[in-house]
């Protein structure tokens, strides 16, 4: 157990999933936020988020006495050894991370920090960022030392708890040490570094991944016309381990809400330098055009018009096992199929209620089930990988869109069992079966 308390600035899928498992670790963490509401309703053991096992830990952190829940930032980080600051960092337009809330925490709670306190960055911060904090502490005896989270939505507790990694970063050894201690319990492989290092392990490690997925999304366009299938070539290019089997999954492009903005940050970070890094510019072009493609095999699936066509869209989510519609794939080709004047109806296990045109992305009609959004449609897409979704009775969507044409944009159907209900089957990077 540390030898100080935890405090956990901000409490959204990072700072909620991290200070939650810093507890059940035995550490001893007060987790503070700016919203009153949620903050009451985290003391009474409410999850504000969908994350799987993330409830029950933090029950057991409530019971045990050593996770608690305050409003605003002073109140957790008064008296704390280590703070962790788990703040959002949004794009800020122009591609650079903004980091207006960093700085104003930082500015509000720097003069109250006890000396000897160790300020944490573990939101997603542009290199430098440490260096930047330092100078506005302006305090000797105080550390700061970057610590990123490799979370995945859906599985953010497995992640903390079964870490591939902890990267530290930091000019203070020492800090950098007893933040590293933190997670020694946990028996994962630990990477000290630089500041600057540990930085752009995070941006370099997110922009890798969405690379290696626009990879293979254009590959599934290549696999397509030359007749070859983007599974077979997946799996075969996965056993080199060099290239590893995961984030092979061809699909309507990736989103969610770290990717796109990460690696948009990495080429505006290697801009500013001056730094030709002309792979990211690509890896965002290409996953636009995956989204394309995927509104393209629509279009032709509907027989090459989408005005007044009512179209079923399976998954709304960036992915599965996540409620999160942040820069989601699923709402970039519904808006793709909307301005060509379909006619949207969506079903997503975590969306219930119908989705307001806001930002420009179209209204969407929440339906009750993946049934119920197919009833008339004449083209289904599937967009996100609910593994509700392989198990659909193909008969029973034949019977409500009768002669439909399946988009599977996710590739998770059974094109014989597709057909043989009567249904037509448009896969992704491999051909249709006929
Ligand atoms: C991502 C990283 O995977 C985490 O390591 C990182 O900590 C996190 O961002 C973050 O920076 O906070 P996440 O945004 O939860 O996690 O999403 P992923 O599971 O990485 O999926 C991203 C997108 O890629 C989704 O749209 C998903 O559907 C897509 N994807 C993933 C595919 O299309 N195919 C695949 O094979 C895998």
């Amino acid at each position: 157990m540390a030898d100080g308390r935890i405090a956990v600035i901000g409490t959204g899928y990072v700072g909620l999933t991290s200070g939650t498992c810093l507890a059940s670790l035995g550490h001893e963490v007060v987790c503070g936020d700016v919203d009153p509401d949620k903050v009451a309703r985290m003391s009474g053991g409410e999850v504000p988020i969908f994350e799987v096992g993330l409830e029950e830990l933090m029950q057991q952190g409530i019971a045990a006495g050593n996770l608690s829940f305050v409003h605003g930032s002073k109140e957790a980080a008064r008296g704390a050894k280590y703070v962790f600051l788990c703040l959002p960092t949004p794009d800020g337009g122009d591609g650079r991370a903004d980091l207006r809330i960093v700085h104003q925490v930082v500015a509000e709670i720097g003069p109250l920090l006890d000396p000897g306190a160790i300020l944490v960055t573990k939101s997603t911060v542009p290199v430098g960022t440490a260096k930047e904090i330092t100078r506005t502490l302006n305090r000797d005896d105080v550390s700061v030392v970057s610590n990123p989270e490799f979370l995945q939505e859906g599985s953010a507790v497995k992640n903390f708890m079964q870490p591939d990694r902890v990267v530290v970063g930091s000019d203070d050894r020492v800090a950098a040490e007893a933040v590293a201690e933190l997670y020694s319990k946990l028996g994962a492989p630990t990477v000290i570094t630089s500041a600057e290092s540990s930085e752009l392990i995070k941006y370099a490690s997110n922009a890798f991944l969405a690379m290696k997925l626009s990879f293979i999304n254009s590959i599934a366009g290549l696999a397509e016309v030359v007749g070859a299938d983007v599974t077979e070539i997946a799996n075969g290019m996965g056993y080199d381990d060099r290239i590893g089997n995961k984030f092979l999954k061809a699909g309507p492009g990736w989103g969610g809400s770290c990717f796109p903005k990460d690696t948009k940050a990495l080429a505006t970070i290697a801009l500013d330098r001056g730094v030709s890094f002309p792979l990211l510019g690509a890896t965002t072009v290409s996953n636009e055009e995956a989204q394309d493609r995927m509104a393209d095999k629509v279009r032709e699936s509907a027989g090459g018009d989408l005005a007044g066509v009512p179209v079923a869209l399976w998954g709304l989510t960036f992915k599965a096992g996540t409620d999160d519609l942040r820069d989601s794939p699923a709402l970039e080709v519904a808006l793709r199929l909307d301005t060509e004047g379909a006619l949207l109806r969506g079903y997503d296990p975590t969306v219930t209620a119908d989705l307001p045109a806001k930002n420009g992305f179209p209204a969407i009609k929440a339906a009750a089930d993946a049934y119920d959004a197919a009833a008339g449609a004449k083209v289904v897409v599937l967009l996100t990988e609910w593994p509700e979704f392989a198990d659909i009775d193909l008969t029973k969507v034949a019977e409500v869109a009768p002669g439909a044409a399946i988009v599977d944009g996710r590739n998770m159907l059974d094109a014989e069992r597709v057909i043989a209900a009567g249904l037509r089957y448009i896969p992704v990077g491999r051909r249709e079966v006929r």
